[in-house]
């Protein structure tokens, strides 16, 4: 694989698990020095970096919890004491909570807001701060904010936040050459998509999608790799909708 993204610096949110562990593994194979942080995994979080650090690249593994700015400030301090410069931001952590509208508590409601949009406000926040002109900052949206599912209610709702804080950075940040978009996976084979659901559940979203089956999560990380990469250094202030025709 050639090395496009030599002498880049990446950080990714929620590297230990699912879609970022992914994305972590496609742009160190691309070249990128990749920070990342882990939450309550710290055990698969370190090994991730131990497996890059075996195949030659080079990660840094750090515990945050991006709903506490001072986490994400950390993280973020640790890419620029470890590597200097930062280049790519992959908001990616996130959490799901399905539960009928009658059914959420507020604590529930205070947390998903607090992890899916004000996470990824502050990891925009340190992005701006840090970020070296023509960088790439990719937020992880959702498909659900264009098809409605019943439960997904407080889900759908910080997804739609994401989309619209990542247009308006665009313009923000758009004068530093810095190109923010928002990557819209489908159903994706991971715990956070299995969770709650029986096989039949999940063999019926796969049948809804074009082409037949859920994505893996080398479907998202492989358009990472292209949305941060120079072949898409026209596209900016846009949700990219991954997913394999499933809103289509
Ligand atoms: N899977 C899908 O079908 C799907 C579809 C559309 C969008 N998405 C979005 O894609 C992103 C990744 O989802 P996934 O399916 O890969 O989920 P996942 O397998 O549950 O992984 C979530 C990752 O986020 C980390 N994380 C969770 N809470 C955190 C917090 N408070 N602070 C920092 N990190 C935290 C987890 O760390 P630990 O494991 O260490 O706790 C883990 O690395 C999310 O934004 C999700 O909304 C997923």
């Amino acid at each position: 694989m050639s090395k496009t993204l030599e002498s880049k610096v990446a950080v990714v949110t929620g590297g230990s698990n699912g879609i970022g562990r992914a994305v972590v593994q496609k742009l160190s194979k691309l070249g990128a020095s990749v920070v990342y942080n882990y939450h309550s995994d710290r055990e698969g979080g370190l090994a991730l970096a131990e497996e890059i650090a075996g195949a030659g690249g080079s990660a840094t593994a750090v515990e945050a919890d991006i709903s506490q700015k001072s986490d994400v400030v950390a993280l973020f301090d640790r890419a620029m004491a470890d590597y200097g410069r930062l280049d790519i931001v992959v908001n990616n952590a996130g959490i799901a909570i399905y539960k009928t509208i009658e059914e959420f508590s507020e604590e529930e409601i205070d947390r998903i807001f607090a992890v899916n949009i004000k996470g990824v406000f502050y990891c925009c926040q340190q992005a701006a701060r840090h970020m070296a002109d023509n960088g790439s900052i990719i937020n992880i949206g959702s498909t659900v904010t264009r098809v409605m599912l019943p439960r997904y209610s407080a889900y759908a709702a910080s997804k739609a936040a994401v989309e619209q804080v990542s247009r308006v950075l665009a313009k923000e940040l758009g004068g530093r050459g810095i190109r923010v978009n928002t990557l819209s996976p489908g159903p994706v084979d991971t715990d956070l998509f299995r969770e709650g659901k029986s096989e039949e559940q999940v063999d019926d979203l796969a049948a809804t999608a074009a082409l037949g089956r859920i994505g893996t999560v080398d479907d998202i990380a492989d358009m990472v790799a292209l949305l941060v990469g120079d072949g898409a250094r026209w596209v900016s202030g846009q949700t990219i909708l991954v997913n394999g025709g499933f809103a289509a």
